[in-house]
């Protein structure tokens, strides 16, 4: 497909990425149309600005759908992110477009905060922190405050043993001695045997975890795998982290579950409805930590991510 830009390729770019990145698709001889704007386009605009565009840079906050892959001359669609649940994958299929995403370059920092959310929520690290910030600390003077969760030593349920999965498996087993369970499409031999993780049913890691960690992709068969059944399987005193996606959960069902005391707690970096966040989550501020998204955010992770995502494209569209 000839591109309009006879030196190279029109590059849109929806969202801010890491300035190395774009002198990187500048240097290669693109011309980059830079739209980044503080909130998401609309998937009209993002159709209207995309024009003749050979190839889009995008985020997960964009939703790439058909309209968009349609667009006569795309080529390619690299977005900043492991997830690619919000590009319709099946017609980017049949429209000839290649998809690029961000997997690898997350997995430590992701891992990282997954571990720091679970410690949180069991420990009430936020709780303690509002405590004090309220004048509301008089002294270590009581028994029975703040009681939190043993890590150490407890069982950790690993729902999809990807690359994130494993790495949280792993912290958690080298760090806390933990033991694991986990859910995957297919057996993962060399965490068995390193990690001593054991591969169950569903139903069965539920009922068996003090600590149950969401890293399953989201598909039309993941979405709300954790329901009110699910959440009702799981051991009263376990806890639920979610640096997945959002809609892995019904947050209803677990906004009730939290309420009724059907587990102790959950800490949450996604949620269904990004940015909304269910109002009875945000009114239990015991037992529930909240984050806004932010696994993979450190400065180095994020570059990468740039980096990686640039790359990526432009050895797409150097092939095609
Ligand atoms: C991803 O990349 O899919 C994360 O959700 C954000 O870094």
């Amino acid at each position: 497909m000839p591109s309009l830009n006879p030196s190279g390729c029109r590059v849109l770019v929806t969202q801010p990425i890491h300035t190395g990145a774009l002198a990187k698709l500048a240097a290669a001889g693109h011309e980059v149309v830079d739209l980044s704007s503080p909130s998401p386009l609309s998937a009209d605009d993002l159709v209207r600005r995309l024009g003749r565009a050979d190839a889009l840079v995008c985020h997960l906050t964009d939703r790439i759908d058909e309209r968009v892959l349609s667009q006569p001359g795309l080529r390619v669609v690299a977005t900043v992110s492991a997830g690619v649940d919000h590009i319709d994958l099946a017609a980017a299929r049949r429209h000839g477009v290649q998809i690029v995403n961000t997997p690898d370059v997350l997995t430590e920092a992701s891992a990282d905060f997954t571990i720091a959310l679970l410690l949180a929520v069991a420990r009430r690290i936020p709780e303690s922190d509002a405590l004090v910030r309220r004048g509301q600390f008089h002294g270590w003077k009581r028994m029975d405050e703040l009681m939190g969760a043993d890590v150490s030593g407890a069982t950790l349920g690993v729902v999809g043993m990807g690359r994130i999965g494993e790495a949280v498996a792993r912290r958690a087993h080298a760090a806390f001695g933990m033991k694991v369970l986990y859910t995957n499409t297919s057996p993962r031999p060399d965490a068995e045997r390193e990690l001593n993780a054991r591969r169950v049913p569903l139903a069965e890691l539920l009922a068996g975890a003090d600590y149950v960690t969401l890293h399953a992709p989201l598909t039309p068969q993941t979405r709300h795998l954790i329901d009110a059944a699910a959440l009702a399987a799981m051991r009263p005193h376990a806890y639920l982290i979610n640096t997945a996606r959002g809609a892995l959960v019904d947050e209803e069902a677990l906004a009730r579950a939290l309420a009724d005391g059907v587990i102790a707690g959950a800490a949450l970096d996604v949620f269904e409805h990004e940015p909304r966040v269910h109002p009875d989550l945000l009114g239990q501020s015991q037992r529930v930590v909240l984050s806004a998204h932010a696994a993979s955010a450190t400065t180095r992770t994020r570059e990468r991510m740039s980096m990686l995502a640039v790359d990526g494209l432009l050895s797409a569209l150097s092939e095609t």
